[in-house]
């Protein structure tokens, strides 16, 4: 592989430089902090993406940057003979990432991680290797001098990658902890906790149990359905008899009505013709009634004429009563007119008699002489007049009152007559209501007797035993018994077949739990079985780690002692061609203390002058970059050597980069990363970094 070109967009602190690379030793110049190392930074993060820089992605695009400026790097390289271009970049607000990997022109990967994944198998090697090996540093060289030897082989296994098996042991010895704890658990599994038994055997006695308990099971469901058998059997014999019962029971009911029909009919009959009976006798009794009623009757005829001729009887006396009653009045009226006259006559002749014949006349105002005594005597004639006639029409009132007497006697005995005869008529009037009434309820019984004759008449003549219905139901009562006695046979017996379908099924129930529960504990058995297995599983495994872990400790035992040998011979021979043949052997001990050989003599590196331990050393970790190249497979042509002169003066500079020149048939590019600036005079072509105006910085081709 070598580096074509670069180009670089925003990246850290370059705002936008491009450069194409040549060929040979390149030196790169600059100040501290301009961006030298950048440079190569920018290479691996093409290369690889975030995990080759040494900040977070976001502080990877230049400061100052403007937030719409994107960050971009493209490389471009030749490996087996074909050219690559990778760009990496990131844009947009959340400087997203994105990168395109072109092989002769033509896409290979797009997208950031398809791209890293394409240069990482491309390239055989991961960031890490890819640093350690094209990328030495200062540092590193120093460290390989200064640490004492136990570091120095520490720095190397790490260099070289070797440290992962440390890892992997490490992961092995968790894996054994981790199948060690398992096993642990699982064999605390298979056991009971409170007896501490095998599980296994515990299922397997339940198991036993629960198949004596099956045999009980079939046994009890055999004999019950046996029973059953017996007593279907036995329910259809009471079956029959109770259909025939039932049947003798019908015909025996059907016969009773017939008789309970005649029955009726009989008695009806009693009683129609009782009823029939005591009606006539009732007639005969109204009709004898009657008969005396009549007679009765017969007393009170010629009641109305007699009334009649008592009623004009009373009108008469009472005419007769007003005339004579008029009479009495008259004559008394006669007779008061007469005392009137009397008493006027006798205060005339009273006064008269008083005057005297002398006194004057009181009409005709002469005096009376004379006429005194005429006046006195006509007077008295008037009064003898008058009492004669008085007593005369007192015989008449006399007489008149007589008759008056007579006629109220009369008439009070005509009242009394007609007050009889009005009672005896009242009584007639109520012998004929009660006679009408006797001969309508004749004739409504003589109409009952009729209806009844002819309902009698209607109805069939029956022979009926009472004593036969008797004791056909007593028949009937018993056939019923004996029904009623069946139909409890029968639902007794269905009940028990009832009961003992429950119970079979009950327990056909209790059969399929426990063949579940054998199912159940046959699985957890298979569970155990399979918890066994997997004991077995991971105690294989344990001895499989185990035997690994040895393993890979031996490798790491055997793969650091075989790159001792390794390390020694790359490193000898860059030794021999760097020091023009003077020094060819260069070796690790097995302390990882650097020996160099001087005339077939192995001496301590600290025998030697400065510059050629620096030499020693840059063998050394050039040697440790070929062996990581070639495990990668792919022609690695190229290194990058990081500010590697320390205290070296000009001269031990020279001598180092004319030496390295001396490698160009191994590396076809060298990049001496350096700030001091006279170095500039030894290499065929300077690149040098500086800083503008602006804060960033620019490169330059020399
Ligand atoms: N995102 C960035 N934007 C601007 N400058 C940055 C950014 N990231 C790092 N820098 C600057 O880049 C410089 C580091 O560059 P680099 O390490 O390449 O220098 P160098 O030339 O190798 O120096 P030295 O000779 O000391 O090794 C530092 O000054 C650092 O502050
Ligand atoms: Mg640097």
């Amino acid at each position: 592989m070598i580096l074509k070109s670069l180009s670089l967009t925003n990246f850290r602190k370059f705002r936008h430089i491009e450069t194409d690379f040549p060929d040979g030793v390149i030196g790169v110049f600059g100040l501290n902090g301009v961006g030298k190392s950048t440079l190569f930074e920018a290479v691996a993060w093409a290369l690889y993406g975030p995990v080759a820089a040494r900040t977070s992605s976001d502080e990877i695009k230049r400061a100052g940057a403007a937030p719409s400026e994107r960050c971009r790097v493209a490389v471009e390289f030749v490996f087996s003979d074909n050219c690559y271009r990778v760009i990496r970049e990131m844009a947009g607000k959340n400087q997203t990432s994105s990168a395109v990997a072109t092989m002769n022109g033509k896409i290979v990967a797009n997208g950031a991680e398809a791209t890293t994944k394409f240069v990482q198998k491309l390239l055989g090697m991961d960031a890490k290797s890819f640093f350690t090996s094209l990328f030495a540093k200062q540092k590193e060289l120093n460290a390989l001098s200064v640490l004492p030897a136990g570091e120095r082989k520490q720095l190397i296994v790490r260099m070289l990658g070797i440290d992962v098996i440390d890892d992997i042991i490490k992961d092995i010895r968790s894996d054994i902890r981790a199948a060690k704890s398992s096993i642990d658990q699982l064999a605390v599994s298979l056991q009971d906790k409170d007896t501490g038994r095998s599980k296994k055997e515990i299922y397997r006695e339940k198991i036993e149990e629960r198949k004596e308990k099956i045999k009980k099971l079939l046994n009890a469901i055999d004999s019950s359905k046996k029973k059953r058998e017996i007593l279907e059997k036995e329910l259809n014999a009471v079956l029959s008899s109770k259909r025939r019962a039932q049947r003798d029971y019908e015909n025996i009911q059907s016969e009773l009505k017939d008789l309970r029909l005649k029955k009726e009919i009989f008695e009806k009959r009693k009683r129609l013709e009782e009823e029939l009976r005591k009606i006539r006798e009732s007639i005969r009794q109204r009709e004898e009634e009657l008969k005396k009623k009549g007679t009765e009757r017969s007393r009170y005829k010629g009641i109305d004429e007699q009334l009649k001729d008592v009623e004009n009887k009373i009108k008469d006396v009472d005419s007769k009563l007003s005339e004579v009653i008029k009479k009495i009045q008259k004559t008394e009226t006669q007779i008061e007119n007469i005392d009137r006259e009397m008493k006027k006559v006798e205060s005339k002749k009273n006064r008269i008699e008083s005057l005297g014949p002398s006194a004057k006349c009181p009409t005709c105002e002469r005096t009376l002489g004379e006429h005194y005594q005429r006046l006195i005597e006509k007077f008295e004639k008037e009064i003898s007049e008058n009492t004669e006639n008085r007593m005369k029409i007192e015989q008449n009132l006399e007489n008149y009152r007589e008759k008056k007497i007579e006629l109220d006697k009369l008439k009070d005995a005509l009242l009394k007559r007609e007050n009889y005869l009005r009672d005896m008529k009242i009584k007639e009037r109520e012998l004929n209501i009660a006679i009408e009434g006797i001969e309508r309820e004749i004739n409504r019984e003589k109409q009952e007797v009729e209806s009844k004759e002819k309902e009698l008449h209607s109805m069939e003549k029956v022979t009926f035993d009472r004593s036969y219905l008797e004791e056909t139901e007593k028949r009937a009562k018993l056939y019923y018994e004996r029904y009623n006695r069946l139909v409890e046979e029968f639902n007794r017996k269905q009940e028990e077949i009832h009961a003992l379908r429950e119970e079979i099924k009950e327990r056909e129930g209790d059969l399929k739990l426990v063949k579940e529960q054998i199912r159940e504990l046959e699985k957890r058995i298979q569970d155990q079985e399979e918890t066994e297995r997997k004991i077995e599983g991971e105690r294989e495994r344990l001895a499989d780690l185990n035997l690994l872990e040895d393993v890979m400790k031996s490798f790491k035992i055997d793969i650091i002692s075989r790159i001792r040998p390794t390390i020694s011979t790359y490193a000898s021979k860059l030794l021999e061609i760097l020091t023009d043949g003077k020094y060819s052997v260069l070796e690790l001990d097995e302390n990882y203390e650097i020996l160099m050989y001087d005339n077939g003599r192995a001496y301590n590196i600290n025998r030697f002058s400065g510059g050629e331990e620096d030499l020693a050393n840059l063998c050394i970790r050039l040697a440790i970059s070929e062996m990581l190249a070639d495990r990668a497979g792919g022609e690695f042509n190229f290194i990058i050597l990081d500010e590697i002169f320390g205290s070296q003066d000009a001269n031990r500079r020279r001598n180092i980069i004319s030496a390295l020149n001396l490698l160009s048939n191994r590396f076809r590019q060298i990049f001496i990363i350096t700030h001091i600036e006279d170095v500039k005079q030894f290499v065929n072509n300077a690149i040098s970094v500086y800083e503008i105006e602006d804060g960033t910085s620019k490169i330059k081709m020399e």
